[in-house]
């Protein structure tokens, strides 16, 4: 595979498995861009600013990597951005049904954007950005877990708090 490929997410924060995923996708593709979602659903604890200032800072030396935010649908702005193929992670089954269902829209939507999903490496299947923020709400550290851009700044949210 080659070309450009958007890896869409929210990203609130970001965690070494998203990490870990944007360096597989790196073996796959030209270049990647990481895209943090604005109208994501969920209740987030980051700013989207927060968030994509977190992501340059972890993928500062990553010359293939971009980081962007989009607004509305993930198709339109991966068709924008002259992308091939959407890539996400997979942790386990619970992921499958979300994701397959949000890949056939996508597909339904555009037909000639692929959705590619690499499974995460084992060390980070345990982890989500909901696990991070709640451990590091009590106050635990969080540097295994997280680049220090997003420990830094959930210490300081809940240090705030
Ligand atoms: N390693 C560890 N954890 C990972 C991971 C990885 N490789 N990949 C994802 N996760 C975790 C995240 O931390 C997140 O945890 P949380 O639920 O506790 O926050 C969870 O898995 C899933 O989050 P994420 O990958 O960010 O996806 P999302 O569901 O938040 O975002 C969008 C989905 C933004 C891509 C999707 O809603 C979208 O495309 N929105 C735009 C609107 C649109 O086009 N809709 C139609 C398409 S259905």
């Amino acid at each position: 595979m080659s070309g450009l490929a958007v890896y869409p997410g929210s990203f609130d924060p970001p965690t070494l498995g998203h990490l870990s995923l944007v360096d597989q996708g790196l073996a796959l593709f030209d270049r990647l861009v990481v895209a943090v979602a604005r109208n994501s659903a969920k209740a987030s604890l980051f700013t989207v600013e927060e968030r994509v200032a977190m992501l340059r800072e972890a993928l500062a030396g990553h010359d293939r990597v971009e980081v962007d935010s989009f607004e509305g649908l993930l198709v339109s702005y991966a068709r924008g951005r002259g992308a091939t193929a959407i890539l996400r992670g997979l942790r386990g089954t619970s992921d499958f049904e979300y994701e397959f269902q949000m890949a056939l829209v996508n597909r339904h939507l555009e037909p000639g954007l692929h959705s590619v999903y690499l499974m995460t490496d084992y060390r980070w299947l345990y982890i989500s950005s909901t696990i991070v923020k709640e451990v590091a709400a009590h106050g635990v550290d969080i540097g295994d877990m997280v680049p220090p851009s997003a420990a830094r700044a959930l210490a300081e949210k809940f240090r705030k708090a």
